[in-house]
Parts: C-alpha cells; structure tokens; sequence
C-alpha cells in the first residue's frame, strides 16, 4: 500500500491485513517490546477542517509507532497564499516521510499524492473518510464477528462522506448496506454504480431497520455545510436513530457513530446513552486501525 486516499482502491485483502494488524496491535498497545516502524520518522498533520479524534489519534498513533509529528493547516502554509499543492508536495517530501490531510477536495489529497514522493493518508475530504470506515470495520467485527453477510443500516445524510467509504467497504467485503435518507440526501446513481450496485437505498427508515445488525449514523451538518444546517435538521428528522428505529432492527443490534455526535438530532439521547460503550469503543479502535495503516505504509 502506498498511499491511502480512499476506500475505493482499496482491495478486500487490503482491508483484511488492515484489520489483523489493528487487532494485534490493539492487544500489544502498551507492552514495553513494541515494533518501531516510524523510528526516526516525521510525519505532518495538515488539517484544514476541525478535529478532535483523527488529530489525536494519529498524533498519538505515530509518536507509539517511534515517529514525530508537525500539526498545521494550509493557511499557515504558502499554499493559504496560492502555492500549488503540487509545489507544496515536491517540498514537503524532501523532508517529511508521511502526510496525513484533512481538507475539503478529495483532488488536492491526490494531486499531493502524485505530485509528492512520500505516503498520503486521507483524514476526511468531502468525498471520503476511508479511516474512520477501517475502524468502524474493525469495530463491527469485533463486536459481531465475521462482516461478511452483515446488514448495516446508514441513517441521515446518505450523501456524505462517511456513507460514501461505506458504500465501498460493504461491497467490498459481501455486507449489506442499507442507505435510509430522504430525496436530495442519497448517494448518486453514478457512485452506487461504481461501488457495485449492491447498496439499497430508501426513504423509509422503519422499514431499513428490519433486521439490521448495525444502525449507524453520522452527524446531519458536515463540515463545510454549516450553511444548509436548518434545512438539514428539517429534513433529516425523520431518520434519526431513535427508540423505534432501535426497536424495529435485529435484536442485540448495535448502534454505531462516528462523532462528534449530536443528542436529540441525528441520534436519540437515550439511544446514545444506551449504545454508548460501542461508540466510544469504536472512536478508541480509530488509533489501533491508524496505527495498522501506518505500519503498513512504512512498508512494514
Ligand atoms: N470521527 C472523526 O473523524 O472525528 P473528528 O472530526 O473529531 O476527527
Ligand atoms: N460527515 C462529517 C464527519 C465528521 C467526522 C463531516 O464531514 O463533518
């Protein structure tokens, strides 16, 4: 694996490696003979959106791993004053050994790729969020077992990109997905055809929610939407995850969220409280999966 820029070019066996050795090293996290792979590494954090668990998680991941860290955003950069990325790319790479960016257009995480000569590794674009995905993975298998046959129901805005490196990943890996959200907030035809055309898609979110191992939701205002948040909320109410939704699904179903989560919007308060042991299990499985794909990409 060179890079990891999104769950799309990724291949099933990728993902499998990924997820065995997030599992090892979740269970050496701690030990005092642990592998180095980052020694003597320095790997920058450009991060153009607001983050609390990709920023520390990958802070602390790479510092376990033997490596350091640089944290910046781009408008502390040149390229806040119009240096291309491709410019930015060529520098970089003479002195880091890796890249972790958080920005708006999936285009600039890869122009960086082609243009640089080091490891990218996506930390959300408006497109993807291809490691938040791998530690949901991680999480449902070890909560549920083998993900293969597995329906996982996705809530809300089904256009975002959380659902977007869904829709790869079930496809990928024979899981059901289920997209419950209203006209306007489903994935394109063109991406549902891309990533295989196994997903379906409905705007009843009772009806989604039969049978269901996972119920799973992600915030109604992305980043960079803050604008639409009103008409957002509006729409989006009748697929939060609630007492009913919970009710209507496979019994020990569990409820999972990428957070920043919020009560009583896309996710019912109680519905959180009760589910919240899963959902702060799968932000802690963010550090072992990025830990995965970091050794990985050191070429370990
Ligand atoms: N889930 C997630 O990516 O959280 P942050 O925005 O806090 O990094
Ligand atoms: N879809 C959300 C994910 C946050 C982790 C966003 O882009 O803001």
């Amino acid at each position: 694996m060179k890079h990891l820029l999104t769950i799309e070019e990724l291949s099933a066996a990728e993902i499998g490696e990924i997820l065995r050795l997030a599992k090892k090293l979740k269970a050496a996290r701690g030990q005092a003979a642990r592998a180095l792979p980052l020694q003597g590494h320095v790997w920058a954090l450009i991060f153009n959106k607001a983050s609390t668990r990709t920023r520390v998680s990958f802070e602390v991941g790479i510092r376990e791993l033997g490596g350091a860290t640089i944290y910046m955003s781009s408008s502390e950069l040149q390229m806040g004053r119009g240096e291309t990325v491709a410019d930015t790319a060529c520098v970089l790479s003479r002195y880091l050994h890796g890249v972790v960016i958080r920005t708006y257009a999936q285009r600039d995480i890869e122009e960086f790729a082609r243009f640089g000569t080091i490891p990218v590794v996506n930390a959300l674009t408006d497109d993807e969020h291809p490691c938040q995905i791998l530690a949901d993975l991680f999480t449902v298998e070890e909560k549920l077992g083998e993900l293969k046959g597995k329906k996982v129901v996705f809530f809300g805005d089904g256009a975002c990109n959380v659902s977007n490196s869904w829709l790869f990943a079930a496809a990928k890996l024979g899981m059901k997905l289920w997209i419950a959200a209203p006209q306007g907030f489903q994935p394109s035809a063109a991406l549902v055809k891309r990533a295989g055309d196994e997903v379906c898609v409905t705007e009843d979110a009772i009806a989604a929610a039969s049978d269901a191992d996972v119920l799973y939701t992600d915030t109604w205002v992305s980043m960079g939407k803050e604008g639409e948040a009103a008409e957002r909320l509006k729409k989006l109410m009748p697929y939060q995850i609630n007492e009913a939704v919970v009710h209507a699904a496979k019994r020990g179903a569990i409820v999972m969220h990428c957070l920043p989560a919020y009560r009583g919007k896309e996710i019912a308060a109680s519905v959180f409280e009760a589910h919240q042991q899963t959902i702060f299990d799968q932000a802690e499985n963010r550090l072992h999966a990025q830990k995965a794909i970091l050794t990985l990409l050191a070429g370990h």
